[in-house]
């Protein structure tokens, strides 16, 4: 695992879209894997700056989002459908129809999962995947429990995500309980991982990527197996790494 500690997040969203922007040069078809959240806010904003300058184009590139709740129409302001499209897909070059995101309204959600799944295969992977952390140690929404799920499920969010997330809403009351989000299966197929993490929030659950062990109580520490993850984090989520 390669770490890059940045002096704030300003530094950390320019370095994280850098490491990003390789893979989309590199390969222009590129398969990315997309998250929400604030973290990437800053990197998205890097990534559209480069797209306006012609340093990127997106034209040719697909992209997989990580996760969605449940419940909520793409249109809300909350949803991760619409997050996407104000935060990035509306600014940059990317074709709309060629961006995916789980539908949190799908009628059956099972099949919704299975669909998902077959999506990422029937595009040969994902290329590049980018990943926040929760407080809890969680990526996409594979919460810690006893188990972990491989492929694209439904989740239960925690306590703890339904607070850290009801920042972004009018009361903690209007948070979904739960959502769809990709596994650890789909995750750790991907060929690159970049991981962006700022603030001090985050510091318990970065350490737990660099301890050597691996946890469903930190499901983030499974991605010490993969070969190829760059982890960026600010000085302040970098503090208790040994
Ligand atoms: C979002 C996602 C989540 C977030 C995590 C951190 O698509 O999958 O795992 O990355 O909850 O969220 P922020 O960046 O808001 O601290």
């Amino acid at each position: 695992m390669k770490l890059i500690v940045t002096k704030n997040y300003e530094e950390l969203s320019k370095i994280a879209a850098e490491e990003f922007a390789k893979v989309v040069i590199e390969k222009p078809t590129a398969v990315l894997g997309l998250a929400t959240g604030g973290s990437p806010i800053g990197m998205y904003k890097e990534l559209i700056a480069k797209c306006e300058n012609k340093e990127l184009d997106f034209s040719k590139c697909t992209s997989i989002n990580l996760d969605e709740y449940i419940g909520l129409n793409p249109e809300h302001e909350q949803s991760y459908r619409n997050f996407m499209n104000t935060n990035l897909f509306n600014h940059i070059n990317i074709d709309k129809t060629k961006t995916f995101v789980p539908n949190g309204l799908a009628k059956n959600l099972e099949e919704e999962c299975k669909n998902y799944d077959n999506k990422i295969e029937e595009l040969g992977g994902i290329d590049v995947q980018l990943l926040g952390i929760g407080n809890n140690g969680h990526i996409a929404f594979n919460e810690p429990g006893d188990e972990l799920s491989a492929g694209t499920h439904i989740i239960s969010l925690t306590e703890s995500t339904i607070e850290a997330n009801a920042r972004f809403f009018d009361s903690i009351d209007e948070v979904p309980r739960k959502a769809l989000t990709m596994g650890l299966g789909g995750i750790m197929k991907a060929k690159k991982i970049i991981l962006i993490a700022s603030g001090e929030g985050k510091a318990e659950a970065i350490k737990g990527l660099f301890s050597g062990k691996i946890t469903t109580d930190n499901p983030a520490t499974m991605l010490q197996m993969h070969r190829d993850v760059v982890v960026v984090v600010d000085e302040a989520a970098a503090k208790l790494i040994k």
